[in-house]
């Protein structure tokens, strides 16, 4: 693994942002598998502002994302690709047909067997970007998640599932879920980059570069792979002496 730890989070932004950047121009048919949430989401702004200065062929990228709320509709805004194609993909002029997530009010079967034939047809991901969850899940594959797994729709975690059904109207039929890239597809990735940032990401990021491999931890999987670097802002890498 390499490790780039960038000195406060304005840097950490600037350098996830020119990771992507680059690949689309040193590949401008690049398949890249992105990440929501906290951490990326100053990056998608850097991004788009760097796109509107000084644009760039995007015509021929391909786009997944790590992970989607299943069962839930798109609304702009909310879950996964709602907020890929709001602040990346459609401001940058990537193609709506080369954004390639999961229907959320799809079949959950079904959409798992799609997405996995659309990873084939693509050549599998050039790179993967990923988040950290606290306790150490990539996208929604949470500790006790095999590394033999491949794309799933799995439970979501208590907290999680509680905060999506609290911003819907009415409970949807058969509740909400998590459709997630397995341990393998992520790990087949030609390049990771796991982004952290915040001193709440310390402890997990300590015990995803240093502890021991094992499915209790899925980050600590990225250990085994050959080009992964985990980027990280001074406060998320305190722990790492
Ligand atoms: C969430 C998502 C991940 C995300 C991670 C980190 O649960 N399932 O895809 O990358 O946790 O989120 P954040 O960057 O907000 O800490």
């Amino acid at each position: 693994m390499k490790i780039t730890i960038m000195a406060n989070e304005m840097q950490f932004d600037r350098a996830a942002a020119m990771r992507i950047i680059s690949e689309m121009l040193a590949k401008p048919n690049s398949v890249i598998s992105l990440a929501t949430g906290n951490t990326t989401q100053n990056m998608y702004k850097i991004i788009t502002e760097e796109y509107i200065n000084a644009p760039w062929d995007t015509s021929e990228l391909r786009v997944f994302n790590v992970d989607e709320v299943m069962n839930v509709p798109r609304t702009p805004g909310k879950y996964c690709y709602s907020k890929i194609w709001d602040s990346f993909a459609k401001p940058i002029g990537i193609p709506e047909s080369n954004v390639l997530m999961p229907d959320p009010l799809g079949d959950w079967v079904e959409e798992c067997k799609k997405t996995e034939l659309m990873l084939k047809e693509v050549g599998g991901i050039d790179l993967q970007i990923l988040g950290i969850g606290e306790n150490g899940h990539i996208g929604f594959n949470q500790p006790g998640t095999k590394f033999s797994q491949k794309v799933w729709v799995c439970p979501l975690l208590e907290e999680a599932e509680t905060r999506i059904l609290s911003g819907l109207e009415s409970k949807p039929i058969g509740g909400v879920a998590g459709f997630t890239l397995g341990i393998t597809d992520i790990m087949r990735a030609r390049r990771i980059i796991l982004m952290a940032k915040g001193s709440h990401k310390a402890q997990i990021i300590r015990q995803a570069v240093l502890g021991p491999i094992s499915e209790d931890v899925p980050v600590s999987v990225l250990q085994l792979h050959p080009n992964c670097e985990v980027l990280l802002d001074a406060s998320a890498a305190a722990l790492l002496n």
